[in-house]
């Protein structure tokens, strides 16, 4: 497609529903309100703050992204989650302790309106969380099924149009894809047989992606990157993206990483730590879920870097990530980088970094964007992967076989350049020898 008037207008109304109403979701939902009311501004996030150049420079054609491609429009969002505690959206994120509760209060009346559907939970697959609000049903499938027809209910109750759903819930512990991810059929046997590696979040991700509902993950754990849901997602015409907000201090490694790279600095050495106090880190600090968010961490250098073309630079890199769970910062997270590089004869530097970071701060306008270009894209009839959103996280999902992209920059114009092509404008290339000629 490339034709602007070819994807279907935003008509009616959008529901954004969140698993996990937690510190991120409830930043996010909070966000919406009180931006909608005039109160805030919606810094952070690219679909409503930034612009897209068009054309050649001479043009000055720089129009803001929301207003070049038919995004819905924050007035016609309606919100809504699951969780595993009963609390409305106002008591979570008074819970939460990232927005000031002047502005929570001036929001009180809409953010109780926001009553978590039940969650589909297990405790063994995030063995810190204690809650009781949660589904029962004989087997798995039987709760994918209760999972559908709650977004049904909610659509048909908030009068949406259509309906996306990002997973904002707590990180799960670390699987890896095996068989009964192969194939659809193996992994409806196994949502039947209660098969262990099928976690809660593969459960949403299937129910939603089965009615056409886009899905992208912002934990880190195995969801909708699988091959069978990837299959699904093509059968049913449904967007899909993972996965975990790139926020933080893996936002900052992207940042830097290319920036070096650029400049054909080497680096021997990267060692990264956090302290962390929200419910997020507590979970966290168990070993199983840490190394879920370990891995997704980690991956981050090796591809922006390259090691395997430019061994002299970065072929003895050590890398090393760690998280602490520090209570008394809440979602005050403090990131520290320690970067020991080096220059002209392999003299050696170093870069320190210390972000005081508010991390849901930092993921709540992700979880904006990536619902309203997911809803973009399945106006677009663009289904599976859709990996121009990589921007947005920390282990982009591409098709098997494709290394994906974590630089930054690339992942930015990838993005931009999708927006140019469904809108049927140029690519730009920045070649720019034209000007000259
Ligand atoms: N904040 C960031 O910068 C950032 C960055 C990358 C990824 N993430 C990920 O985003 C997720 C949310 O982070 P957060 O800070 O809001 O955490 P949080 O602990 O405040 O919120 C997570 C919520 O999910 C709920 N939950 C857990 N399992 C559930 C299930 N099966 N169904 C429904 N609800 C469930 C929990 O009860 C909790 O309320 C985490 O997985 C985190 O790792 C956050």
């Amino acid at each position: 497609m490339s034709d602007k008037s070819a994807i279907k207008k935003p008509n009616g109304k959008l529901g954004i529903l969140t698993p996990g109403m937690g510190a991120v979701a409830t930043t996010f939902m909070a966000g919406v309100l009180s931006i909608r009311k005039g109160l805030s501004e919606p810094i952070g996030s690219l679909t409503q703050m930034g612009t897209i150049r068009l054309g050649k420079r001479t043009e000055n054609r720089n129009p803001l992204i929301k207003d070049f491609v038919p995004l819905a429009a924050l007035e016609d969002v309606a919100l809504g989650g699951w969780d595993i505690f009963e609390d409305n959206a106002y008591e979570a994120a008074m819970h939460a302790k990232v927005l000031d509760k002047d502005l929570l209060n001036d929001l009180k009346d809409e953010l109780e309106q926001i009553k978590p559907m039940k969650a589909v939970f297990d405790k063994n697959y995030v063995k810190r969380l204690e809650g009781s609000y949660y589904k029962k049903g004989v087997n798995k499938m039987e709760l994918a099924e209760m999972l559908m027809e709650d977004i049904k209910n909610f659509k048909k109750e908030n009068n949406c149009e259509r309906v996306v759903m990002v997973w904002c819930g707590s990180t799960e512990i670390y699987i890896e894809e095996g068989e009964v991810h192969s194939t659809i059929e193996k992994f409806e046997e196994g949502l039947r047989n209660n098969h262990p590696d099928i976690p809660p979040s593969m459960i949403y991700a299937y129910a939603a992606i089965k009615m056409g509902v886009p899905y992208a993950n912002g934990a880190p754990n195995l969801s909708c990157d699988v091959d069978c849901l990837v299959e699904l997602a093509k059968q049913t015409g449904t967007p899909i993206a993972g996965k975990d907000f790139k926020t933080g201090q893996t936002l900052m490694k992207t940042i830097l990483a290319p920036g070096l790279k650029a400049r054909s600095l080497g680096i021997d050495g990267w060692f990264s730590t956090n302290i962390l106090g929200n419910r997020d880190g507590e979970v966290l600090d168990d070993p199983d879920n840490f190394k879920t968010k370990e891995v997704s961490k980690l991956g981050v250098l090796e591809q922006v870097l390259e090691p395997e073309l430019h061994p002299k630079l970065y072929g003895n890199l050590y890398h090393k990530v760690r998280i602490n769970y520090y209570p008394p910062r809440g979602d005050d997270k403090e990131g520290w980088d320690n970067i020991d590089i080096k220059g002209w004869l392999g003299y050696k530097m170093q870069i320190k970094v210390d972000f005081l970071c508010k991390d849901s701060i930092l993921a709540a306008p992700l979880v904006l964007d990536l619902a309203l270009f997911l809803d973009l894209a399945q106006r677009a009839e663009m289904k599976g992967i859709q990996e121009w959103l990589s921007f947005y996280l920390k282990s982009p999902q591409a098709l098997k076989g494709l290394k994906p992209q974590h630089d930054i920059f690339v992942q930015l114009m990838k993005l931009k350049n999708t927006l140019r092509h469904l809108a049927g404008e140029d690519l730009i290339t920045n070649l720019g020898l034209d000007y000259y000629d």
